[in-house]
């Protein structure tokens, strides 16, 4: 099974996450989604700018790739949850390679820093027609979270693993 994880990640957290995932896997391939033009702002001033371009759904341009993701089986992309929203360069991302994952089956991944319900809803909403395989959000508020996620990344790959397996095997 060829395996995809696309991330992107503003200050580290779901770059992290994304990487300890891809080492519970064989294979995979890994690709971080770039801003092409990042705001310089730091701190609470970058969160007032990201956050106002994702409520008011600007666009966002990121680097050039030549990825194409029909070639995968699975995609798992992992995103900070901005505005209880997906971020714009993920956004950037989906729509350049909205053909390709109507193919595959997809597994999103995020990181927060207050809550996630309204975040997968959003989700939904904004990517009807892709097949969702499993979802996997970790709140990066504790200072120990990284010490505590293992149990969770195994569950989440467990689920779009094993409903792969069953697709392919009927
Ligand atoms: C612009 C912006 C908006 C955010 N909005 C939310 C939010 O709506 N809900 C939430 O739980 N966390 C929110 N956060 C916190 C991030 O999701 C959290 O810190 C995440 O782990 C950052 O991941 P990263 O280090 O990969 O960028 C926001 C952060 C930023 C910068």
């Amino acid at each position: 099974m060829k395996i995809l994880i696309a991330y992107f990640s503003l200050s580290g957290n779901t770059e992290w996450l994304a990487k300890e995932i891809g080492n519970q896997i064989e294979t995979v391939d890994c690709h971080q989604i770039e801003l092409a033009d990042p705001n310089p702002a730091k701190g609470n001033w970058a969160v007032f700018w990201y956050g106002f371009k994702t409520i008011f759904n600007q666009s966002m341009n990121i680097k050039s790739d030549n990825l194409d993701l029909s070639e995968y089986d699975l995609v798992l992309i992992g995103m900070p949850i901005w505005t209880d929203n997906v971020p714009p360069p993920i956004r950037a991302f989906l729509n350049k390679h909205h053909s390709e994952l109507s193919m595959v089956s997809v597994g999103i991944f995020a990181t927060y820093g207050g809550d996630y319900k309204k975040f997968f809803e959003n989700v939904k909403q904004r990517l009807p027609n892709l097949t969702i395989k499993g979802t996997l959000a970790i709140p990066t508020t504790d200072g120990e979270w990284k010490n505590h996620v293992i149990g969770q990344i195994l569950d989440f790959l467990t689920e779009v693993l094993k409903k792969n397996i069953w697709i392919s095997s009927h």
